[in-house]
């Protein structure tokens, strides 16, 4: 290689490391967020929220990547909290219940670290993070169940969720998303229709709306 060469070959390196540097800046990290609360509302990944009223388990959010299987399970009592999570990691499944955090069968104080997961404090929020995957989970407990959960990824996992969240990109059918995110349980009841509550509030909304702006009209006209 002549020197000339080599300089040409280094300028060559040092623009794809700044190159790389700089479109990892450019590429954006998005955060999706999925909530659920105790009343039954699930704000999914996209789109609006809706509500569903059920003791049934459910999938909130599940997917795989490099083989490992992660997932969010919920469980709902009489009076809408949530009353059992299960929380799998690359395999390594949490259970929150009765107040307590159960990993791998063993009951953990929090804050915990573990090879791939750390749980701890978060305000008055308690976290379970994947130090594997930009991926964590995070719940308010009251007396008698867990009445707040909320479920991040980052775009830069790129992988496809099922469950009550849907999808990252793309706001879904909710009844669809509401009976394949369905757990079998004979026991278990769903009450119908389940999308109600949320048309009942939007024709709320729009009565409000309309009325205002009625007024706001017939104010504009007196003065
Ligand atoms: C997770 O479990 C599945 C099925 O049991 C297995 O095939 C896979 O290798 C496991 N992955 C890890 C990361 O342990
Ligand atoms: C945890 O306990 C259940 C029964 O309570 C048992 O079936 C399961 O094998 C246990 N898992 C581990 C990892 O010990
Ligand atoms: C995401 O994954 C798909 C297929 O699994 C792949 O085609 C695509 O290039 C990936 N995108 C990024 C940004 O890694």
């Amino acid at each position: 290689m002549t020197t000339q060469r080599r300089i040409l070959a280094f300028s060559l390196s040092l623009a794809s490391v700044f190159g790389t540097v700089e479109s990892l800046k450019t590429k954006e990290t998005q955060t999706y967020t999925c909530r659920t609360f105790g009343s039954g509302i699930v704000q999914p990944f996209q789109g609006e929220s809706y509500y569903v009223r059920s003791d049934c388990p459910f999938t909130l959010t599940s997917f795989n990547v490099n083989q490992g299987e992660y997932s969010v399970t919920i469980r709902r009592g009489h009076n809408g909290l949530l009353v059992q999570v299960e929380i799998v990691l690359n395999n390594v499944t949490t259970l929150l219940q009765d107040g307590h955090v159960v990993v791998k069968n063993k009951s953990v104080s929090d804050p915990c670290d573990q090879k791939y997961q750390h749980i701890f404090k978060y305000g008055i929020y308690t976290r379970l993070k994947s130090s594997l995957l930009p991926f964590s989970v995070t719940w308010h407990s009251v007396c008698g169940g867990i009445n707040s959960l909320w479920v991040t990824l980052e775009s830069e996992l790129n992988t496809t969720t099922s469950g009550l969240c849907g999808k990252q990109n793309v706001a879904g059918p909710r009844d669809e998303l509401i009976r394949d995110s369905k757990l079998h349980d004979h026991k278990c009841k769903t009450s119908s229709p389940v999308l109600q509550k949320n048309d009942i509030c939007r024709q709320f909304f729009q009565e409000i709306k309309d009325c205002v702006q009625i007024q706001q009209f017939s104010l504009s006209a007196t003065l």
